[in-house]
């Protein structure tokens, strides 16, 4: 099964959801690999992994045709990383025009034999290009991080209409889950885009809902997970829950039948 984490509205938490969705799955005795499609590789930076050689790096398999599988590192904590370089901002320029290069990614996916019966995530930039694009057409599923503010909601009703167009070229859907991140219980705002959303989105909003919690964004400076950074905060608390979520929508059972 593989999942894009994206929204192209920047900063609503797309690489901390990759991140602990990760590391929830992994503590489930799942070997999640993710997929940092980011130039600015902050997954990578957060997962540990600094000063990596760009061969080594997702940014070969798209600039030089090198295959999956070896760029794969194997972290302790049981996720498998394939991680980003800052060269990867190079593929919108270089292949922005040339035909099916949306569709590389998922050939390279099918070509390694890298979808299986454990989760594929993939961490997307905050931008509608060929990367984001090679991200959702290898996906069947879509989780669409909207932070809890006016401009990020107005976001998701810009992506939505670019998933419709992506869906009529896929001719196949893609199905969407919404989660609503950095929540503040005390800002009516909050409140309101909650309701928004659960009106908009109806069953596709996820129940779980994360909340604004500071050791979420303390924990890449240590490179560790929620998890182990603080496992008695909220953001343990709501990235588990997430996970169960998740497992309970069937992410599972669709991974083992692609298998
Ligand atoms: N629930 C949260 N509570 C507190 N801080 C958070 C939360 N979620 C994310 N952050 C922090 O907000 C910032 C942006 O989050 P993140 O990097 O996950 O967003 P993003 O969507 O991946 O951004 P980009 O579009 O730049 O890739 C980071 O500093 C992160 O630590
Ligand atoms: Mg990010």
């Amino acid at each position: 099964m593989i999942i894009a984490v994206f929204n192209q509205k920047g900063g609503v938490g797309k690489t901390t959801t990759c991140l602990n969705l990760a590391a929830g799955l992994a503590r489930k005795g799942f070997n999640p690999l993710v997929l940092d499609l980011d130039p600015q590789a902050n997954l990578t930076i957060s997962l540990g992994c600094t000063n990596l050689p760009v061969e080594k790096t997702i940014a070969s398999f798209f600039l030089d045709k090198k295959p999956l599988d070896p760029l794969i590192l194997k972290l302790d904590d049981g996720i498998r990383l394939i991680p980003a370089h800052f060269e990867l901002s190079k593929v919108d320029t270089l292949y922005g025009k040339t035909p099916h290069i949306a569709k590389r990614l998922k050939e390279g996916l099918l070509e390694d034999a890298l979808i299986g019966p454990d989760p594929v995530l993939i961490d997307c930039c905050p931008m509608l290009g060929v990367l984001s694009l090679n991200a959702l057409f290898a996906s069947k599923w879509l989780l669409l991080p909207v932070s809890a503010d006016y401009l990020s909601f107005m976001g998701a009703n810009r992506l939505d209409r670019a998933v419709a167009v992506i869906e009529n070229a896929l001719g196949r859907s893609i199905r969407k889950h919404v989660l609503l991140t950095r929540y503040d219980a005390r800002r009516r705002f909050s409140q309101q885009i909650g309701q928004q959303l659960q009106e908009r989105y109806g069953d596709r909003l996820c129940k779980t809902i994360i909340r604004e919690n500071v050791s979420l964004a303390e924990a890449p400076l240590y490179a560790k997970d929620i998890f182990s950074y603080a496992p008695h905060s909220s953001g343990a608390k709501d990235y588990g829950d997430l996970t169960e979520e998740l497992l309970q929508r069937g992410i599972i059972e669709e991974a083992l039948q692609a298998s």
